[in-house]
């Protein structure tokens, strides 16, 4: 999209993702929100869709069918036909489908993106720790929610594949390579 719109490859550029945080780091606030509401609204919809089947509002199998046109979205997202096979990691995507399927769960992994932001500054490990988060909520806060076996299963598939797609941040965390968000700029006397 930033190639259209701007003239240029944001997988050239910065941390070489094309997604909401790099957009943001590169080409600024405007359009890494357009980019992100974008990534999120794919997630939403996908999953949105399902109300469209026969399935629309049978538990069990309409979970499923949610959790199979959202995880479409998002493996879409990863691995994009049109542009190389590379695209984003995922998050803002998933984050969509979440809020799309069980929305209290979704804000709740905010709250846990944001605390983590503003301890580390690190949009990476804020991202981890949410969906690391993810399973943990569904398994032991919001198990009453959230009962098919097949969100419960996402859950945890969600966060290795989080984990997978942020493997290179993972490396420059360790060697101290990863950079921070800017969140307080020091006033200049
Ligand atoms: O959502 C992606 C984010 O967690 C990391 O993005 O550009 O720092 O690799 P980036």
């Amino acid at each position: 999209m930033s190639k259209w719109i701007y003239g240029i490859d944001i997988r050239e550029h910065g941390s070489g993702n094309a997604g909401a945080t790099n957009t943001f780091r590169i080409l600024g606030p405007r359009a890494g929100s357009g980019v992100m509401i974008a990534d999120m609204m794919k997630g939403f919809i996908a999953v949105k869709l399902s109300i469209l089947s026969s399935y629309a509002w049978t538990s069990e199998p309409f979970v499923n069918l949610q959790i199979f046109l959202g995880l479409a979205a998002v493996i879409g997202h990863i691995f994009p036909i049109w542009a190389d096979f590379r695209g984003g990691k995922g998050i803002a995507t998933l984050f969509g489908m979440i809020l799309s399927i069980h929305p209290i769960v979704a804000v709740s992994l905010v709250l846990v993106f944001v605390m983590m932001l503003l301890l580390t500054r690190y949009v990476s490990l804020s991202s981890i720790a949410a969906s690391i988060a993810f399973p943990l909520l569904i398994l032991f806060i919001f198990n009453a929610q959230a009962q098919e076996l097949s969100y419960r299963l996402f859950a945890i598939a969600t966060a290795f594949l989080v984990v997978l797609t942020h493997h290179k941040n993972i490396s420059r965390l360790i060697s101290g390579n990863e950079s921070k968000v800017p969140l307080f700029r020091k006033r200049r006397m």
